[in-house]
């Protein structure tokens, strides 16, 4: 189903998505600061943040009442210098968002991938994995379909709390990127049997 989607920045990730969600239907909306977030927002049935950590509650701010909406919570609360996250153990970004949307149907996604992957997720011919979590189960359906749209493979990891667990995945991620310099290629696969 072709959907309305607010996008909040237009950086690395909002750029990848969009362009993944054009080409699958889907009707995309920036929202760059102030009234542009708000309008963006208005009309849109899912809404995706992909902030900076730092910006993330005025951008939320900027969109007003949120009630209903989904909203997709991409980011990851870094620390400047990148050696770790500045929220978890006992709470998450995640959940700071959904502090700041009541009503919003949270649901944390696209965090534990990059950007350059969101689109162009295959590996070999495996699809790389993209978890999520969330609490309304409507909204985490609507999700694994945006998932899918982005070529990955959706993997429900439960209930929004989960994201204390996916933010500090990304980091491993984000390290294994930068710190041990083995740049963005790789991706997260969860195997079963
Ligand atoms: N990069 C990745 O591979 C990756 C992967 C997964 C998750 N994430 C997370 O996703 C988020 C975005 O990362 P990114 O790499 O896309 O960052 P980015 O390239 O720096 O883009 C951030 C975007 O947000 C915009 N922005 C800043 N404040 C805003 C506001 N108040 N309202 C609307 N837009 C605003 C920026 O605009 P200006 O340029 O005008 O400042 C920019 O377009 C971060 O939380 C990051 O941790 C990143």
């Amino acid at each position: 189903m072709a959907l309305k989607i607010g996008i909040l920045g237009s950086g690395h990730v909002g750029s990848a998505l969009e362009r993944a969600w054009t080409a699958k239907g889907h009707e995309i909306k920036f929202g760059k600061r102030g009234s542009s977030n708000a309008q963006a927002a208005l009309s849109a049935q899912v809404v995706v943040l992909t902030v900076p950590w730092p910006a993330a509650q005025e951008a939320i701010r900027d969109c007003g009442d949120l009630t209903g909406k989904i909203l997709v919570d991409c980011t990851n609360p870094l620390a400047p210098d990148l050696q770790g996250l500045t929220v978890g153990l006992t709470t998450s970004a995640a959940e700071q968002v959904a502090a700041w949307a009541p009503g919003a149907k949270v649901v944390k996604a696209f965090n534990t991938i990059g950007a350059v992957n969101m689109g162009n997720a295959d590996f070999k011919g495996v699809p790389a994995d993209g978890f999520y979590c969330g609490d309304d189960a409507v909204a985490k359906n609507v999700v694994a379909g945006l998932v899918r749209d982005a070529g990955m493979n959706p993997v429900d990891v439960g209930p929004l709390r989960n994201a204390r667990l996916l933010e500090p995945l990304a980091m491993l991620w984000i390290d294994l990127a930068v710190n041990q310099k083995q740049g963005p290629n790789h991706a997260f696969k969860l195997l079963r049997r």
